[in-house]
């Protein structure tokens, strides 16, 4: 058994996520974790709020709260959204909890005691009117590479570039707007990445045959740019305190904290737990480990984190392979909550179950280019895919079986070169389909999961039961054994994408998803014949709900439609 470490890039915890948050890393994380569980791999998979930083300050000023009652009361609202899409962690944690704390503590001493710290006075800007330091993100102007004009002063969302806020042209805070803005000199530390840069290079170019292009390429631009020195603090109060003499007054860098997050995330699990966080991320050589986030996270993850683990010169786990997933766009806009634009996902579950978002998202998983969400789109797919191809078969089936047969899987009859070609293309596509899972083709994995219910419905329409019935019972008993043996399959194979109905599905023929042994060598030949003659079943009720035309314009109104 191999083990897989599995993280989720660590959602703000300022704000509630919206449909585009879930695919962006969340949601293809879970998918992926529940894959790796069910292939037999011992899975660890973690995930939690990232909190520091202005945004938080900000947020908890504005709902006029202490910051940390306001991190608490968002963190546990994530949390419960989470739950409600089924997300499966071993761990939620928090960047703000004691167990990072101290990672954050031994890894920055490792990084000074080895030299790659460095004592600098810098300018920063200071809000006059706001009275205090606008950090990076809390400035917007133009950007000097692009000519973007509402570049954030800590990275360009148009161009990716990390910026240095006093790289923008015509700065602002965004906070108040004001242009009143001086730059005043104050002391800090910075990452010598330039001292690392080789050795990363070549730790990147090994990395070339299992990262995504997207990702390699990211990182490739970044190194051939060259590396800056990255500061690591900031003159803020809400942070972990710099243990240095002469920095007690400021806070790390919220980027700086929050990655080592998926390090002391794992010891909050292992103290919770009493499991050993060490077997996951030192010296851990059995221990595959991928991580899932936005695409402008991947510098971050690609470049800086490695480098800051680099450098303690311990045996830190790297990541083996990273996904860097594209954007969402609703109605052909953005998701605004300002603007009150967009599903937000702890609404998105009080208007369908999770199953049909998860099915949607994931099939139409921004990867390699955006994707864009709207109601119309997500109605169709629901319609055809889930209650058309899938639901209508396992109605279809196990209604026509129960009238003509009764209530259990149909004894007797011989298979013919019919089932023996469904079994030969199954076998083709469930191999394809688990191909694409592993290499993180999640589009084309899906795509495979729909032909595989697709041939269950082909089989069926060939093979015709209900006309075999009236000259040869023999036969079309047969038949609808083997079709009752592939609703087992196609419930066994949508676990990762939609658990809880795969669970119900299941459930109709007296099964549990607990009871499923590994898939790693899933063979459809035998699989097609798990379920014995004789084994009860539930006629059950619809699995999916037909999505109206009048549903979807209520959807539209209540959650904005395009501009
Ligand atoms: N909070 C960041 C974002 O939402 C992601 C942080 S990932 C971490 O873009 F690893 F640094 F935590
Ligand atoms: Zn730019």
């Amino acid at each position: 058994m191999s083990k897989t470490l599995i993280t989720s890039a660590l959602p703000y915890v300022n704000g509630v996520p919206h449909l585009g948050h879930m695919v962006g890393c969340l949601l293809p994380s879970d998918v992926y974790a529940r894959f790796m569980r069910m292939m037999g791999n011992e899975v660890l998979y973690i995930a939690g709020t990232d909190e520091h930083g202005t945004p938080s300050e900000v947020g908890a000023a504005k709902e006029g709260m202490p910051v940390e009652e306001y991190c608490n009361k968002y963190h546990e609202r994530h949390k419960k959204t989470y739950d409600d899409f089924e997300l499966s962690f071993d761990c939620f944690g928090r960047t703000s909890s004691e167990a990072n704390k101290e990672m954050t503590y031994h890894i920055f001493e490792q990084l000074d005691k080895n030299g790659y710290i460095e004592e600098r006075t810098i300018k920063q800007v200071y809000s006059v009117d706001d009275e205090r330091f606008l950090p990076d993100r809390y400035i917007t102007g133009t950007c000097p590479h692009c000519g973007y004009d509402k570049a954030r002063g800590d990275q360009c969302e148009n161009c990716t570039k990390v910026l240095e806020p006093t790289d923008l042209i015509n700065p602002r805070s965004t906070i108040s707007g004001s242009t009143n803005l001086e730059v005043r000199e104050t002391k800090h530390l910075f990452l010598k990445l330039p001292m690392l840069e080789k050795r990363l290079d070549e730790w990147v170019k090994s990395r070339e045959p299992f990262w995504p292009d997207v990702a390699y390429s990211i990182a490739q631009k970044w190194l051939k740019e060259g590396l800056q020195e990255r500061c690591i603090t900031r003159d803020l109060k809400w942070g972990f305190p710099v243990n240095k003499p002469g920095f007690e007054d400021k806070v790390f860098y919220v980027w700086f904290d929050a990655p080592i997050g998926y390090i002391g995330i794992t010891k909050q699990w292992a103290d919770a737990s009493g499991k050993s966080w060490k077997d996951w991320w030192l010296d851990a050589k059995d221990v595959n480990y991928v991580q899932f986030m936005g695409k402008d996270n991947v510098p971050f993850h690609s470049i800086s984190f490695p480098a800051t683990l680099l450098g303690t010169d311990e045996g830190w786990t790297f990541v083996d392979n990273l996904k860097g997933m594209s954007y969402l766009t609703y109605e052909g806009g953005k998701f605004s909550k300002s603007e009150k634009r967009g599903i937000f996902a702890e609404d998105a579950v009080t208007e369908y179950p999770a199953d049909y978002w998860r099915y949607w998202l994931m099939s139409n998983a921004p990867e390699g280019s955006d994707s864009s969400f709207s109601f119309d789109l997500f109605a169709s797919v629901v319609n055809k895919d889930l209650n058309g191809v899938l639901g209508n078969f396992v109605s279809r089936v196990l209604k026509m079986t129960a009238s003509k047969i009764g209530e259990e899987v149909p004894a007797g009859g011989e298979d013919t070169e019919m089932e023996e070609a469904l079994v030969k293309v199954l076998q083709e596509r469930v191999n394809d389909y688990f191909k694409y899972m592993k290499e993180l083709e999640f589009r084309k994995a899906l795509n495979e999961l729909r032909a595989i219910w697709v041939e269950g419905n082909n089989y069926i329409s060939t093979a015709e039961p209900w006309t075999v019935i009236k000259e040869n019972p023999e036969r079309a008993a047969a038949i609808l054994r083997t079709c009752i043996n592939l609703i087992r399959i196609f419930a066994i194979l949508s676990a990762p994408i939609m658990p809880k109905i795969s669970e119900e599905m299941l459930n109709l023929v007296g099964l549990s998803l607990k009871d499923v042994k590994s898939i790693e060598n899933f063979n459809v030949q035998e699989e097609i014949k798990a379920l014995q003659p004789g084994t009860k079943f539930t006629v059950g009720e619809t699995l999916f709900e037909r999505i109206t035309p009048e549903r979807i314009a209520e959807l539209k109104d209540k959650y904005g439609s395009s501009k």
